[in-house]
Parts: structure tokens; C-alpha cells; sequence
């Protein structure tokens, strides 16, 4: 396993729409394990491999009980197949810097993906789990959460971004 440089906006590399996976071998299973020591190490909650520079449809999201689990699943070609119920809940990116906004997401959604192993998976998230999931399919269409907010914090956060990168 191996912790990988996380890409940050406004990189155009965030903006690529992944292609679907078709080949599920050690390969994939070494990315997934990458991706999730990748996302513990930032420290995170959910990856996709967008963000690594890899545009392929694969995402691993925090599933832990608890701090210290350390407990995720890998999805393969994920969709939102429903959703329902809106919430309003804070959100913040490891590709995004130093930055959190609310955003409005289903509190209910029903996933379809493939393991790692490619077979069918079909299961439903409500909150947590569910932001993480719609945010990380978002990443996988070249979406980041700040496209849902509104032009003017947009325009703040591109000022505050330029100070940020210029100090570091
Ligand atoms: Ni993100």
C-alpha cells in the first residue's frame, strides 16, 4: 500500500468524468487499498480516485464505528439509483482546501455499485453515510461541493484560495 499525492482544485484533473471499470483484478484491489490509506492518512472520510489523478469510477468511504476502526468500502461504478428527503448538512473535501460549506443533499438514497470482486451491490445510506456516498459520486462526474454553493461565496473562496496557495 501507498499513501498518493491528493489533487487539489482548482486542478482540471478534478473535472474529468471517470470512466466505468470493467477489470476487476489485483490492480484494482491494490488502488482501493491505496485509496484507503490514501484517505486515512489526509485524514479523511470518503476518496475518489479523481482526486489521486486516476479518472476511473471507483470511490472508498468511511464506514467506522468508531475513531479508530479504520473501516471502509470500496465502490465500483457507483449510482445514485434514488434518493429522497433533502438535508442541509456541513461539508468540507480533501481536494478543496481549507474550506467547508453547507450543502443540501437526499437523507436517504438507495446505491448501486460493484465490488471488488465485480459482483452486483444494491444497499441504501441515510445521512452520513449518504452525504459521503452523493459527494463522492459528485467527484466521479467531475463535480466538487463547491459548484453547489453560490457564485458569491464561490468568488470569496477563490480569493481566500489564492492567499492560501501564495503562503505555502
Ligand atoms: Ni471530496
Amino acid at each position: 500500500m501507498s499513501i498518493k499525492k491528493i489533487i487539489t482544485f482548482p486542478n482540471p484533473v478534478l473535472r474529468e468524468k471517470a470512466q466505468k471499470i470493467t477489470t476487476f483484478d489485483d490492480k484494482l484491489k491494490k488502488l482501493a487499498a491505496d485509496m484507503g490509506e490514501t484517505m486515512y492518512d489526509a485524514p479523511g472520510v470518503g476518496l475518489a480516485a479523481n482526486q489521486i489523478g486516476i479518472a476511473r469510477q471507483i470511490v472508498v468511504v468511511d464506514i467506522s464505528e468508531n475513531e479508530d476502526e479504520k473501516k471502509y468500502i470500496a465502490l465500483i461504478n457507483p449510482v445514485i439509483s434514488d434518493g429522497e428527503g433533502s438535508v442541509v448538512g456541513e461539508e468540507g473535501c480533501l481536494s478543496v482546501l481549507e474550506y467547508e460549506s453547507k450543502v443540501k443533499r437526499f437523507q436517504k438514497i438507495r446505491v448501486t455499485a460493484q465490488n471488488l470482486e465485480g459482483e452486483e451491490i444494491d444497499f441504501e445510506a441515510e445521512d452520513r453515510l449518504a452525504r459521503i456516498i452523493q459527494h463522492e459520486v459528485d467527484h466521479l462526474h467531475g463535480k466538487l461541493f463547491i459548484d453547489h454553493i453560490s457564485r458569491l461565496k464561490l468568488t470569496l473562496y477563490k480569493k481566500k484560495l489564492k492567499k492560501i496557495l501564495k503562503n505555502k
